[in-house]
């Protein structure tokens, strides 16, 4: 039926028939809240490109943990800045190292907090590469055995999930055998599938200080310009036991989350990463934009895409408002 029998108007005319319309419904158990946790007590290191984000140690994240959880936010998502780094990463497979010790605390304090570790070797290594270097270039096959060691250990402490992000291929089969094969059989693996090799990730590199040494991560992360390969990804993660499929960046990305959504039955996490929140917040804080409003269409546009899930720095700030 053409105009004027049809009128699409019709249905905006009122609040409660927008309210019966709207198809997609932004929830707080659609956020995950990423955290950042170094060595000391009381230290508090704010991250100046990322405003209302901050390096905490293990005593203050729990607190901040608490807050959260208390503001209705069910699950983190935790990246750990240690004490030393090597060559390797692996200070990040130690009893002792930043994130298993977080790990420990939030469990015991807050065990409710669903707690999901990033996998990946950059915060750890002394040249900030997401794996092992083998004549200057990550090396695929040697960097599957800490990343399996990584997700070993963080099982072991009690974290709930880990969520690869480094992008080397047959890391999503490495990390399910060697969690089987330690009894791990029931933590999920979050992989990040499409992570594009985008600027967007350029004050997360403050926030972790996991900035390469030398080089970009070109020869792992994929290259923005393509569509057709991120699916390849999906589908050799989900073969190799992914249990969720991520997209990361979000917000220039859209189009990839869909296409993910109608091509195969997962579920789909999506990565607001640091550059669209700091974007946000930049403008926010010149009066340019009115944030909140801002921030929910964002959201709201990501799961409209077909996320079931989002990882956000907006999440703290917008989950009461939900
Ligand atoms: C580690 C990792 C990065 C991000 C999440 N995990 C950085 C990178 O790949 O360079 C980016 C997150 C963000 O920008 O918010 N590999």
């Amino acid at each position: 039926m053409a105009f004027p029998t049809t009128r699409l108007r019709r249905l905006r005319t009122s609040p409660v028939t927008r309210n019966l319309m709207r198809e997609t419904i932004l929830t707080r158990n659609d956020l995950i809240m990423p955290l950042f946790v170094c060595p000391g007590t009381k230290v508090e290191n704010k991250i100046s490109s990322m405003p209302g984000n901050s390096q905490l140690s293990v005593d203050l994240l729990v607190k901040k943990g608490k807050e959260l959880f208390d503001k209705g936010i069910q699950s983190v998502l935790l990246f750990g800045i240690p004490e030393h780094k090597d060559e390797h990463g692996l200070v990040a497979c130690e009893h002792n190292g930043i994130v298993q010790q977080a790990v420990r605390a939030l469990k015991k304090e807050i065990p409710d907090l669903y707690l999901i570790a990033d996998i990946c070797n950059c915060e750890y290594t002394s040249h900030g590469h997401c794996g092992t270097i083998i004549d200057g270039d990550v090396h695929n096959d040697l960097t599957l055995e800490t990343l399996a060691k990584q997700s070993v250990s963080l099982a072991q402490e009690g974290v709930d999930m880990v969520a690869p992000s480094d992008m080397m291929d047959g890391r999503v089969g490495a990390i399910r055998k060697a969690l089987d094969a330690n009894g791990h059989f029931n933590t999920p693996i979050m992989a990040y599938s499409a992570k594009y090799a985008s600027a967007f990730y350029g004050p997360f590199r403050e926030a972790a200080e996991s900035a390469p040494q030398f080089g970009d991560r070109k020869t792992y992360q994929m290259d923005p310009a393509n569509a057709n390969e991120a699916l390849r990804e999906v589908m050799a993660d989900i073969e190799e036991g992914a249990d969720i499929v991520m997209v990361k960046p979000a917000l220039s990305y859209l189009d990839i989350i869909q296409r993910i959504k109608t091509t195969v039955n997962m579920p789909i996490c999506a990565y607001n990463v640091s550059g669209e929140y700091s974007m946000v917040k930049a403008a926010a804080e010149k009066g340019w934009i009115d944030e909140n409003r801002i921030v929910h269409e964002i959201l709201t546009s990501i799961k409209r895409a077909g996320s079931d899930m989002i990882i956000t720095y907006h999440a703290q700030d917008i989950v009461e408002k939900l």
